[in-house]
């Protein structure tokens, strides 16, 4: 299988996305010049090119294609050639309506936008693999390709018939008939009981909330229907040459495609990423996102798709990044695992929606701050990719102690309608375990609820609302090895049919945490609940708390006063030759930090370098250590 070192081949990744088809031919050369001065050495053509390269069905015009790929080929600049499936031109939806996405409201989205396409469609789904052939036929073998870029930010829910009828085969191979299915939806529930497979239907707009796993079901669906859509034009180019590696762009947290099974179809993993610069937590929130990816693609080096050199037009307020931060970014990105840094785009667009979008080359022109701030970073990867006599960071890993549980399914089963808090959101939980590590300089990867956590000293779980019996074992048995667990509270509480466990929570770990929760206890905004620990010392709590019992653990916090007064909100367990803690409420961030700095100094786990100045970012790559200064000013490093 070809991997992201065939594409990067001895140097980091530098350059965007380019749109040559927005430009007449004249900038073409242009383009290729200042690409060269500014030390760029792939750029993503063709994302949104299918209307130029297509104009009507049955006639193609590559004959520009072949120009721009020949002049970038001509320059030494390598192409991530994209199949332009994400943006179908508007004959397509013209002639076939039925390729037109249509929202759970019934109304479809017309064409005149992007991503307007039902990925169930028959006429979408042919025409699709027809301009994917055809532009693999053409370039499989172009001596300026370096990968495929299948697609663009998959994530497109669609809920029309063709959908409908797609979604009742995926739940016949799930459920097998109808009776399963029945059993399966809890049906016996307000008279829903299905008696022809006709009458399913993907969740649309109801009278009042709908069936929860008809919801979930659909989401599952819906990352597989579009991960079907991937691994068709996957296979559609591959076919023309194996040695060609396959992408696709991720977002940052995105819950319509599951990462693990999307990663797992592709040679390596891309991220698009747009971090607000107004944020004051962007730099800890891009690090998290970074740390998925490498995570995603098995600790092996991923590709930063696209972040912006300065503002993303999409922000109700789109300031741009202040001078610095793009290079910041982008080795941040670099020490966090990635082989490359681009941008979208290239070349700042005259017209259309993206008009007011960061470019590297910007509407000032190449004599700007922005393009020499640019040249100067292409200056500085193309040393980073390995100096004479320094090893370099290309291809290596980052190594981690601590792992953070990421399930899509607990996600969204999560976030279903009608859960006892609706501002209970799962990034937030992850977001909240992960800041103080990154704040400490301890790198975390991301794993899977039921993949290998052996290497690990400490497992994080902020949060595994809904958990599969493989789930479960694998946790336990990880501590029963010697692991250290911290669990977060409202986890165990269904398995991932979306049936709640019977007999106190969490379900399948009392034994392992010691603990039975007998009641979930949200609270309205605004309460704060107090709670004492000599071990932590006191500190306040919000929106979650839970009618807990200690069943073996050592109780290490308890809530002081109101009607929880006295029950246990932190607890210890020793459990075979490890340790497991629950933590079944939301302590205030400083309390968390000094539940995690305790916890880590039990488990052994070191920062990458200690007692940094806050704000100094540490993160080592292979044998490299990057420092990385988030706030304003001057710091001084011994
Ligand atoms: C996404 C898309 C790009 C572009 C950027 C703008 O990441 O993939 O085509 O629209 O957003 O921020």
């Amino acid at each position: 299988m070809p991997g992201l070192e065939d594409a990067t081949r001895g140097r980091l990744l530098f350059g965007g996305d380019y749109n040559p088809e927005q430009w007449p031919p004249e900038v073409w050369a242009e383009d290729v010049r200042l690409m060269r001065e500014a030390g760029v050495n792939l750029v993503t053509v063709g994302v949104f090119a299918w209307a130029a390269l297509q104009p009507e069905p049955g006639r193609f015009t590559f004959g520009w294609l072949d120009t721009v790929l020949g002049l970038l080929d001509e320059g030494g600049i390598g192409v991530a050639l994209a199949t332009p499936t994400a943006s179908p031109p508007p004959w397509l939806g013209h002639r076939h309506p039925d390729t037109l996405p249509q929202g759970p409201d019934g109304v479809r989205r017309l064409y005149g936008s992007r991503n307007q396409y039902c990925p169930s469609a028959p006429a979408y789904r042919r025409a699709a693999r027809v301009v994917s052939d055809a532009l693999a036929a053409r370039y499989a073998h172009h001596p300026a390709l370096r990968m495929w870029h299948i697609g663009n930010e998959y994530g497109t829910a669609c809920h029309c018939d063709h959908c409908a009828q797609r979604f009742r085969g995926w739940l016949s191979r799930r459920y097998g008939d109808l009776d399963g299915l029945n059993a399966a939806w809890g049906t016996a529930v307000w008279s829903q009981r299905y008696g022809d497979w006709a009458e399913v239907l993907p969740p649309r707009r109801m009278q009042y909330v709908g069936n929860p796993l008809q919801d979930l079901d659909y989401q599952r669906f819906v990352s597989d229907v579009l991960l079907e859509c991937f691994t068709a034009e996957r296979d559609a180019v591959r076919a023309h040459n194996p040695a060609v590696p396959i992408t696709t762009n991720f977002m940052d947290f995105y819950r319509h495609t599951d990462g693990w099974r999307w990663a797992a179809a592709e040679d390596f993993v891309s991220l698009d990423t747009y971090p607000d610069p107004n944020d004051p937590d962007a730099a800890m929130r891009a690090a998290m996102s970074k740390d998925v990816m490498r995570s995603l693609g098995g600790g092996r080096p991923w590709l930063l798709m696209e972040q912006s050199p300065g503002a993303a037009s999409w922000r109700p307020v789109a300031t741009p990044k202040r001078p610095g931060l793009n290079r910041l970014w982008s080795m941040q990105a670099v020490a966090r695992g990635a082989d490359g840094v681009l941008h979208f785009q290239w070349r700042a667009s005259r017209q259309g929606a993206e008009r007011a979008h960061g470019a590297m080359v910007p509407h000032a022109g190449h004599d700007s701050r922005v393009f020499r701030e640019i040249c100067a970073l292409g200056r500085e990867l193309a040393e980073l990719s390995g100096m004479p006599g320094v090893p370099g960071v290309l291809g290596a890993g980052v190594p981690a102690d601590v792992a953070i549980v990421l399930d899509w399914d607990a996600w969204r089963a999560v976030e279903l309608d009608h859960q006892p808090h609706h501002g209970f959101r799962y990034v937030d939980r992850l977001t909240e375990y992960y800041a103080p590590l990154w704040r400490a300089n301890v790198t975390c990867d991301f794993a899977r609820a039921d993949g290998p956590l052996g290497g690990y000293r400490l497992v994080l779980v902020p949060n595994l609302y809904q958990v599969s019996a493989a789930a479960a074992a694998n946790l336990t048995a990880y501590v029963q090895a010697g692991g250290t667990l911290v669990m977060g509270p409202f986890s165990g509480v269904a398995d991932p049919g979306e049936r709640v466990f019977t007999g106190g929570w969490p379900g399948p770990w009392q034994d392992l945490l010691g603990v039975r929760v007998e009641e979930h206890w949200p609270l309205p905004d605004g309460e704060r609940l107090d709670v004492a620990s000599a071990e932590l010392g006191d500190f306040a709590a919000a929106t979650w708390a839970e009618w807990t019992e200690a069943r073996g653990a050592q109780v290490v916090a308890r809530i002081r006063g109101g009607t929880l007064d006295g029950r246990p909100a932190v607890l210890r367990h020793r459990y075979g030759t490890g340790t497991a803690w629950y933590v079944a409420t939301l302590p205030e961030p400083e309390a968390l930090r000094r539940l995690l700095d305790r916890v880590c100094a039990d488990a052994a786990v070191r920062p990458v370098l200690p007692g940094l100045p806050p704000g100094v970012e540490a993160v080592r790559r292979g044998d490299r250590i990057f420092l990385l200064h988030h706030d304003d000013g001057r710091v001084e490093l011994r």
